[in-house]
């Protein structure tokens, strides 16, 4: 082996490599025909998250933000980030069933614009009548803008209903795309206007199984449960669901009814709509505080269940730290960050 050039061991898969002193370790893996999780390739989504078998990792920049202090303790790495100080063993997850998935570069155009809230716009995207666009309950698309720049959207459709595919798009003040879904907007883009996507992305995809489940949004992260939500309940899985959704006032809860309306029609369906900054207004199905402190006061034991949260960094991060110390096993934790893009390359 040449100075600075170590040796990288991927399990379960058994298969070395080789890798320099400055490489991140997904990119080696990347680069030899491994398809590993990923997504932001930025440290943030934690999608790469990998267990450190043996040998010794650093950080350039230090600590990534999508990694707890309990998870490096426990010898969790970030592979995106973490550059090899040794011959390096790790133990990174497996993705077949989405790597099954094709994705595709699309042109769409904007077939109608819903105000949901003051600040949340339901975006629906029709695609050519020759395409379609396969993909599976929780992953999101990219909107490919001038300059290679791309903005992230999880799908809020679900993949058996892709006629047209339905977004929600929060408005980000001063942002370059999401205004320009508002009125107002100098540069507005309006029903007919034509855009590129690229997707299916992510690996926060719905597992079929048998254990109940708690689905934990923020804001518009209930776009990526509500396609997982459309998935279960209109397939006939027959899986219980809490599902959990916190805003700052109950305007946020943009699709309360309709929630309302599936728990009447679904009884293996609960929903708490959970409010930080307005009281619950004595509405039984709601509560006063942070979201995961909802869940976290309703279950003792997390123990038996499957969990899957989106929304803002800071919610993912309190789910990640919170919810193992309630017996909940981080394998059967599934996330989607919803980190804005740095306006970086492309994906590869
Ligand atoms: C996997 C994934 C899925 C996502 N799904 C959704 C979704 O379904 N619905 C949705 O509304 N958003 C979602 N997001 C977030 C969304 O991608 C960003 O809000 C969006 O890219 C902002 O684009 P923009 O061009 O308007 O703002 P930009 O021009 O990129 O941003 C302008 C400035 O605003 C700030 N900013 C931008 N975005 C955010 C943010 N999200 N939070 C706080 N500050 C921000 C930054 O300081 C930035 O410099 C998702 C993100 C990821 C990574
Ligand atoms: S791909 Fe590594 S943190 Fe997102």
């Amino acid at each position: 082996m040449n100075p600075g050039e170590y040796s990288l061991r991927i399990e379960p898969h058994g298969r070395t490599l080789k890798v320099t002193a400055e490489r991140p370790l997904l990119e080696a893996a990347l680069a030899a025909g491994m398809n590993l999780p990923h997504s932001c390739k930025s440290g943030h989504c934690a999608s790469c998250r990998a267990r450190l078998l043996s040998g010794e990792i650093r950080y350039p920049h230090g600590r990534p933000l999508g990694l707890s202090e309990d998870e490096a303790r426990s010898g969790y790495l970030l592979l995106c980030q973490a550059r090899p100080l040794s011959d390096v063993t790790v133990e990174a997850r497996h993705i077949a069933s989405v790597a099954d998935v094709e994705i595709k570069t699309l042109p769409c155009r904007i077939a109608r614009l819903v105000p949901l809230a003051p600040d949340v716009m339901q975006v629906w995207l029709r695609l050519p009548s020759v395409e379609r666009l396969p993909f599976q309950a929780g992953q999101y698309l990219d909107v490919l803008l001038e300059g290679g720049r791309r903005r992230s959207f999880s799908i809020a459709s679900p993949p058996h209903d892709s006629s047209l595919i339905e977004l929600h798009v929060r408005r980000v003040a001063g942002g370059g795309f999401t205004e320009r879904l508002f009125a107002g907007s100098s540069a507005a883009l309006g029903e007919g206007a034509l855009l590129r996507i690229e997707g299916p992305v992510g690996q926060f995809v719905y597992r079929d199984g048998a254990s109940p489940l708690i689905l934990v949004a923020g804001g518009t992260g209930f776009a990526p449960l509500k396609s997982i939500l459309r998935h279960v309940l209109e397939n006939g899985i027959r899986r219980p669901v809490h599902f959990y959704w916190g805003a700052r006032a109950a305007p946020d809860l943009y699709e309360e009814a309709l929630l309302l309306e599936w728990t009447e029609a679904h009884p293996q369906l609960r929903f708490r709509g959970v409010l930080s900054e307005a009281a619950a207004g004595g509405a039984p199905h709601r509560r006063a505080g942070w979201v995961h402190e909802a869940v976290l006061a309703e279950h003792a034991d997390l123990g038996g269940f499957e969990v899957y949260a989106a929304g803002p960094p800071a919610l993912i991060e309190a789910v990640r730290t919170e919810f193992p110390r309630r017996g909940l096993d981080p394998q059967r934790l599934y996330f989607d960050s919803f980190d804005y893009a740095p306006d970086a390359v492309p994906r590869s």
